[in-house]
């Protein structure tokens, strides 16, 4: 009997000291850290290398989870994780490479870009928004390179190149004021929001009218040199831009007005029930009051209700939601 006990008490000591080997023998080295047994996670931290929202054609963005794992002796070390699951919702086009991705360089300002990290139960979302670097965008003469562009930024110290006619130019199937065909015109994406704007609008009571779209260079010459010869410099340069300089030479400008405001381009337009209408949801179609109220030191040009910048949905939206301007949303100014 005394045999049996201790043969028994024997076999179970042996293999405590079996288990207790085995137990010490899983080492896991994480960054050079030795880490005993079992390891558990306390602690997931995502991080990106990115400094703002905002996020540039072309621009590499790295998202790191590092990952903190602590033994059974309570001794922890923390490592880069590749196990994360990345799922993305992208207005703009990206190239994704696991947790790195780059911002195509025909991303439009506006885009958003939603990346989901996920690492065991726990998650981050990161948001970002295309916004273009105006700088790189210009050449030491003043003249755009990206003129094709719905985002591309036209003021009085942003030229387009002379010779520059978009080539998807269509007549506007909106009510017009003018006979010109040239100025009837704008480019279709803007053209076919417009049309919905105006739809929209009519279908809430508010009738609109086109009055002036896509100028070439030779029509807005000829309009800011009459405006110097008959209004004076100083009006001319307030209200009209130099050839060159006018959003109107994008085909993504329109002037519109409606018969409250007697078919001009006055002030008054501003406060008629169509104009409200405008101020309010212009942006949902795509266009933003370029020229707004108190802004011309920072826009170049006085208060004008009436001139409509097509932008796209996006970047129509957020620069309405920031109550900026387009030279202050992009740190123009
Ligand atoms: N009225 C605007 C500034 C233009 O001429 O383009
Ligand atoms: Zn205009």
């Amino acid at each position: 009997m005394k045999r049996s006990i201790f043969l028994i008490f024997s076999i179970l000591l042996m293999l405590s000291v079996l288990l207790t080997a085995c137990k010490t023998e899983k080492v896991t080295t994480i960054n050079g850290i030795k880490l005993y047994g079992e390891l558990k996670i306390t602690g997931i931290e995502f991080k990106d290398n990115t400094e703002s929202e905002y996020v540039v054609p072309g621009q590499k963005v790295i998202i790191t989870t590092e990952v903190e794992y602590t033994d059974e002796e309570g001794k922890k070390a923390s490592t880069v994780s590749k196990d994360v699951s990345i799922k993305i919702d992208s207005e703009a086009p990206i190239k994704l490479d696991g947790s790195e991705f780059i911002v195509d360089a025909t991303a439009i300002s506006g885009q958003k870009i939603t990346i989901t990290v996920s690492v065991e139960e726990k998650s981050k979302i990161f948001e970002y928004i295309v916004l273009k670097s105006p700088d790189k965008t210009i050449g030491a003469d003043g003249i755009i390179t990206d003129y094709g562009d719905i985002d591309a930024i036209v003021n009085k110290e942003r030229s387009l190149p002379k010779d520059y006619v978009p080539s998807d130019l269509v007549k506007l199937t909106v009510p017009t004021v003018l006979a010109n065909p040239e100025i009837n015109q704008l480019r279709k994406v803007a053209a076919d929001s417009l049309s919905a704007l105006f739809e929209t609008a009519k279908i809430q009571g508010v009738t609109l009218k086109a009055r002036s779209g896509y100028r070439s260079y030779s029509t807005q010459n000829a309009l800011y040199n009459g405006n110097v010869s008959t209004k004076g410099q100083e009006y001319a340069s307030k209200y009209s831009a130099e050839a060159g300089k006018s959003e109107h030479q994008t085909g993504l400008a329109i002037d519109i007005t409606s018969s409250s405001a007697g078919d001009e381009l006055t002030v008054d337009f501003g406060e008629t029930k169509e104009g409200l209408w405008v101020k309010e949801n212009a942006y949902t179609y795509g266009f933003i009051i370029r020229y707004p109220e108190g802004k011309e030191d920072v826009v170049g040009y006085a208060y004008e209700p009436w001139h409509l910048r097509y932008v796209g949905y996006e970047l129509a939206k957020e620069i309405f939601d920031s109550g900026l301007t387009v030279e202050e949303f992009f740190a123009l100014k």
